[in-house]
């Protein structure tokens, strides 16, 4: 089973969408191993966000990121990094499918509701940072309706 890193963007917090989100992936069938909502400081945001430190658009990127709180969430299942970041939809809002988050509720890159890890590598580093006190383990008695 795969885990993934999912964060609801301080837009998706202030615009009531965390059931929204929440509900499509235990929809799907994902199980939710960990969730928090908290406010980073900023110099955690930029590590988590490091390897963009040369974008231009890294400060604008960083002062939204701070300016409320964020939900974090690792999610399991199988193929869960690819499928989650399928449910999110393209980064940029324009060129995400109607059906999925994205192409569902926002229009701007820079305000685009959530994030998702883009590969298991990545993944299992974010749920490191975000998570250091471990995740919960813990058995779905509706498994095997989703697995064969
Ligand atoms: S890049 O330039 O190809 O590396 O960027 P990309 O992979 O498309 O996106 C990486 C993350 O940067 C966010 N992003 C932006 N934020 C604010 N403004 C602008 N213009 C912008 N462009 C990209 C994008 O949402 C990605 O963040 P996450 O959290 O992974 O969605």
């Amino acid at each position: 089973m795969e885990r993934t890193y999912i964060m609801i963007k301080p837009d998706g917090v202030q615009r009531g969408l965390i059931g929204e989100i929440v509900k499509r992936f235990e929809q799907k069938g994902y199980k939710l191993v960990a969730m928090k909502l908290w406010s980073p400081p900023r110099e955690f945001m930029e590590k988590h966000y490091a390897d963009l430190s040369s974008k231009g658009f890294f400060a604008g990127l960083i002062n939204y990121m701070v300016s409320g709180p964020v939900v974090s969430m690792v999610w399991e299942g199988a193929n869960a990094v690819l499928e989650g970041r399928k449910m999110l939809g393209a980064t940029k809002p324009s060129d995400s499918a109607m059906g999925t988050i994205r192409g569902d509720f926002c229009v701007e890159v820079g305000r685009n509701i959530c994030h998702g890890s883009d590969s298991v590598e990545s993944a299992n580093a974010e749920i490191e940072l975000w998570f250091p006190e471990g995740i919960s383990e813990w058995e779905s008695c509706e498994s095997t309706w989703i697995y064969e």
